[in-house]
């Protein structure tokens, strides 16, 4: 596996792949790798030529008061994860790499970005997509693999690539879970095991929400009442929204579609998480 730090470089090594013939399949992530990664990689080993994993902590994603100091970082574990998995490049810049002096674009998606994690997080889905859009100039996937637990980012990605003739394909994966059913994420390093006993609360309550669903509820606000009702007996959580909207357009629904997204994000002590599923009532 090699280890490229340089963005010319990458660009280098990715134009010769795609001079050859071969396809790149691309996965980004901000590193601390885990099973949620694991999947994206293997997927994009099965589907490519050859896989690239970015590890890079975005700081401009990251609003003044967030975590992106200590956002957890161990290149030396993931080199060795991504390489067991069967990654052929680790594409690692430093923020000079990707920012360097005098560098002044923005990519930025209006609309969808307004809602949900857009809504408490501003400026946040302006770094991902201004960095995703470098990223695929840099590496030129065939395909890039994103996680549904980032529902708003994936379905954000898709429309910047879709608008902006960029020329590749994104697929979003399924969420991979703990064993209590807690999505996986890098940040579920900072819980307790106390806070990740109760964090399991919130996908019990999208559980819930499904088997509401199932019994003919179709009404948000009841559901939503549900949920909450449910993550309340966690005192330890802080509910930042609860949402029943459209998957494309993520406009928040009054009464289910034929398909919804049911999506939450909470804070359990300073760990911000998000989760969500989708559900078909056709
Ligand atoms: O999902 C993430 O890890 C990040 O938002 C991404 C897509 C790598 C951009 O920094």
């Amino acid at each position: 596996m090699k280890v490229v730090k340089n963005s010319k470089e990458m660009l280098r090594i990715s134009s010769r792949i795609k001079e050859s013939g071969k396809t790149i399949g691309f996965v980004p992530t901000m590193g601390y790798l885990h099973e949620g990664h694991i999947s994206l990689i293997r997927r994009a080993r099965r589907d490519n030529d050859l896989v690239v994993v970015s590890i890079f902590v975005n700081p401009i994603q990251f609003g003044p008061n967030e975590d992106y100091k200590k956002y957890p970082r161990n290149l030396r574990q993931d080199r060795k994860i991504a390489r067991d998995k069967g990654c052929d490049i680790i594409f690692c810049p430093d923020a000079k790499q990707i920012y360097p002096k005098g560098y002044a674009t923005r990519v930025k998606v209006s609309g969808l970005t307004s809602y949900m994690c857009g809504a408490s997080r501003p400026g946040h889905f302006e770094g991902v997509t201004t960095v995703c859009a470098k990223l695929f100039n840099i590496v030129r996937p065939d395909i890039a693999y994103f996680g549904q637990k980032d529902y708003q980012q994936a379905v954000v990605i898709t429309r910047m690539v879709k608008d902006l003739n960029m020329g590749l394909k994104i697929k979003t994966m399924p969420i991979v879970r703990e064993r209590g059913g807690l999505a996986m994420s890098s940040r579920n390093e900072y819980l307790s095991p106390q806070q990740r006993r109760d964090a399991a609360a919130l996908y019990e309550s999208l559980k819930e929400a499904k088997k509401l669903i199932r019994s003919g509820c179709r009404e948000s606000a009841g559901i939503k009442a549900a949920m909450r009702r449910m993550i309340s007996k966690k005192p330890g959580i802080h509910i930042d929204y609860i949402t029943i909207a459209d998957p494309e357009t993520l406009r928040s629904q009054n009464r289910l579609g034929a398909k919804s997204l049911i999506a939450l994000a909470a804070r359990i002590g300073r760990t911000r998480l998000i989760d969500n599923v989708l559900v078909d009532c056709e």
